[in-house]
């Protein structure tokens, strides 16, 4: 069967090994070498595909911006209306007197979620921001 677990083994060096085994115990009780291990295949995988354009990825887009920047808000909000079929939510928070934070979540195509990214990371006033893609992919 496809999912049916397979074994293999790995030759590694003691010290990575050492350092793997510390990851292990700090991903806590549930999780042994071979969950581990798995994870780690996984997020490569992910990581690999959403490096591929035309594949389906979710995006959570975090910016840092000073809500006082000369039309900044106005631009944002052009851009989250432009993209209305791609953005799914957008979390505002108020962090001090002058700073904004959102977390916008995207959909779409590789390309365009990395283009509404680029608009957003790229408008003057954004002061900081991350664009973290993600696959919906079923990986075992
Ligand atoms: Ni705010």
């Amino acid at each position: 069967m496809a999912n049916d677990l397979m074994r293999f083994s790995v030759a590694v060096p003691e010290d990575l090994l050492i350092q793997f085994d510390q990851l292990v115990a700090r991903r806590g009780l549930a999780k042994n070498r071979s969950e581990v291990v798995r994870d780690l295949i996984r997020g490569a995988l992910v990581e690999e595909e959403c490096d591929l354009p035309g594949v389906e990825v979710m995006g959570s887009l975090t910016i840092v911006y000073d809500h006082h920047a000369v039309d900044l808000r106005d631009k944002l909000h052009g851009i989250q209306h432009d993209y209305f079929a791609n953005i799914l939510a957008t979390t505002h928070v108020h962090v001090d007197h002058h700073t904004c934070l959102e977390v916008i979540i995207l959909r779409g195509q590789t390309e365009l979620v990395q283009e509404v990214g680029n608009r957003i990371l790229g408008l003057k006033g954004v002061k900081n921001g991350h664009l973290a893609l993600t696959s919906v992919h079923d990986y075992a």
